[in-house]
């Protein structure tokens, strides 16, 4: 895999031709699709579940799909988002009473697990899990919504992140999601950050290809 990998939410793609959109973003070079379930109840917002997921499977998206759960509970959704084709499946730890648990379930369905921190979410989390653990999401902004504006904090929030990952020896990506744009992806990524996600600022520009080169441009791959 590259070192640096784009991942369009696509909370900002167009859900009345969903698989067209999802193609065209691939085909311009998304690496990965990052996929936001919102339940109206951990976030004031709802969105798409496992069905969705697998409609995309069956319309032919091979990538691999990024599955960021803001629901609670969490574990009833877990099968069915693998059995869906979810490749990666995070969560936040406050939506789930056994946080252990429910990354070993994540495991054990065949996917690769995250934890999720929400912007004033302490990393302490991560002290005893961090061998389960296959990628750390920072949350740029409060989640719930695309089109927020990044919070700067959490730039001195990956580099902890960062220096936790790397003290463990372990390969754990560490994701960052909300507001990044061409303009503050050089600074995420030189914070420690190595996958973007990114909703409204490849979704609302005509031309996905020439957002996605000027981000690849800013992290000089
Ligand atoms: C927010 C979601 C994000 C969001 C990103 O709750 O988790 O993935 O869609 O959208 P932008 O890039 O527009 O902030
Ligand atoms: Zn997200």
């Amino acid at each position: 895999l590259p070192k640096y990998l784009i991942a369009p939410s696509i909370l900002s793609a167009d859900f009345a031709r969903l698989g067209e959109d999802v193609d065209r973003v691939l085909a311009a070079g998304a690496d990965v699709v990052h996929f936001d379930v919102m339940d109206n109840h951990y976030v004031p917002n709802l969105t798409i579940g496992p069905m969705v997921c697998k409609a995309l499977r069956d319309y032919g998206i091979t990538a691999p799909i990024d599955v960021h759960l803001m629901v609670k509970p969490v574990d009833s959704l877990i099968p069915q988002f693998a059995e869906a084709g979810a490749s990666i499946i995070t969560f936040h730890p406050e939506a789930s009473e056994h946080i252990d648990r429910t990354l070993q379930l994540i495991k054990d369905h065949g996917c690769q697990a995250g934890l999720v921190f929400n912007p004033a979410t302490s990393l302490s989390y991560l002290e005893h899990v961090i061998d389960k653990l296959d990628v750390i999401l920072l949350m740029s902004v409060n989640p719930g919504f695309g089109g927020q504006s990044f919070i700067p904090h959490t730039l001195e929030k990956l580099r902890q992140a960062r220096k936790i990952i790397d003290d463990s020896g372990r390969t754990i990506r560490l994701e960052v999601d909300g507001g990044i744009k061409v303009d503050n992806i050089g600074a995420a990524a030189e914070a420690g950050a190595d996958m973007f996600v990114a909703g409204s600022a490849i979704f609302n520009q005509p031309d996905y290809k020439v957002v996605i080169d000027q981000m690849r441009e800013q992290l000089q791959v």
